[in-house]
């Protein structure tokens, strides 16, 4: 039986290829960036399934536009705010993504972010290689201690749920806001706040690892900053969309934000240029779960979950 075609957009780990190219006729490519022609690539190849990356963008009038070959979406991520999911279920397009395996990873980023901007790692980093450092002094690069401080998480997911449990090794009081709480066992002593009145204040220490999307957009705004103490220190390893920059950039020049740990931006990879010039943010290219094991089991998962929406199963990952 002829193998279903797959085409990818974006240049896999070689593990992933050698599977994509013994389970499906895979169209792969060599390019890191975001394919510029999908749709005609789409076309030309026929595809049964597209495996795409965060950047690219599938919105509703380029899944309208896809030819009736493609029956499947995968995301070689657990986020998929770059696919309009009603759109794709209007056409009967079924989509999976990456959840679970990327969790400890991405809440890896999250506390390392928290940590070199707190100890400001950042600008020690460029002192020391600049040439310029002069020694040690008792008021150089003074910075925020992490243990036992609050840490506020928005948004308690497997990410989220990750990152409380290696803030308690540093003693951390975990502190949350979502939708509804946890049962015990997940919520493991963590604080839950349904409302900003209480969140907001007591985020010594903030992490945003909430899904992006409208429901999320600009939550981090120029309200919720102020109500934010003075001197806090926020990470984002979730999308920049939950970010209004022009609102934390501000908070970062007068010092209400201490310091800021960044892997994720609106327009990426076109971040602000304000960042760049912010000694007190740290900026990652949104390598929360860039290491060899999880992109590993990221690709199996999305290849698994593609080959069996294809026979017409339901993978864990499906989405819809
Ligand atoms: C995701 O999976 O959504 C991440 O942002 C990519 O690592």
């Amino acid at each position: 039986m002829a193998k279903s075609v797959l085409l990818a957009t974006r240049r896999l780990p070689p593990a992933i290829e050698a599977e994509a190219a013994r389970d499906f006729d895979a169209r792969l490519t060599p390019s890191e960036t975001v394919m510029p022609d999908l749709l005609a690539q789409v076309q030309d190849a026929q595809a049964d399934a597209i495996l795409c990356c965060p950047g690219d963008v599938l919105n509703a009038s380029v899944i309208a536009a896809l030819p009736a070959s493609v029956k499947v979406i995968g995301t070689f991520s657990v986020g998929y705010d770059h696919v309009d999911v009603a759109a794709a279920q209007a056409r009967g397009i079924k989509l999976c993504n990456t959840p679970d395996v990327l969790s400890v990873a991405t809440a890896e980023c999250a506390m390392l972010l928290l940590m070199m901007a707190a100890r400001r790692a950042g600008e020690g980093e460029r002192l020391v290689r600049s040439g310029r450092w002069r020694g040690w002094a008792p008021t150089q690069l003074l910075g925020t201690q992490v243990s036992g401080r609050r840490l506020g998480i928005f948004g308690m997911g497997r990410i989220g749920r990750e990152l409380a449990r290696m803030a308690r090794g540093f003693g951390m009081e975990i502190h949350y806001r979502d939708m509804a709480r946890l049962p015990p066992d997940l919520e493991q002593g963590a604080v839950f706040h349904d409302d900003d009145d209480s969140f907001l204040p007591i985020c010594q220490t903030l992490s945003l690892n909430a899904p992006g999307g409208d429901g999320t957009r600009h939550w981090l705004n120029p309200a919720r900053i102020a109500r934010l103490p003075r001197g806090t220190v926020i990470v984002n390893a979730a999308r920049g969309s939950l970010v209004d920059d022009a609102a934390l950039i501000a908070a970062l020049r007068s010092g209400h934000v201490a310091a800021a740990g960044l892997d994720v931006y609106n327009n990426e990879p076109n971040l602000d240029p304000a960042y760049l010039t912010l000694e007190n943010v740290v900026l990652l290219p949104h390598l929360g779960s860039a290491t060899v094991e999880t992109r590993d089991a990221m690709g199996r998962v999305v290849l698994s979950g593609i080959a069996a929406l294809l026979a017409g199963r339901t993978p864990a990952n499906m989405v819809t």
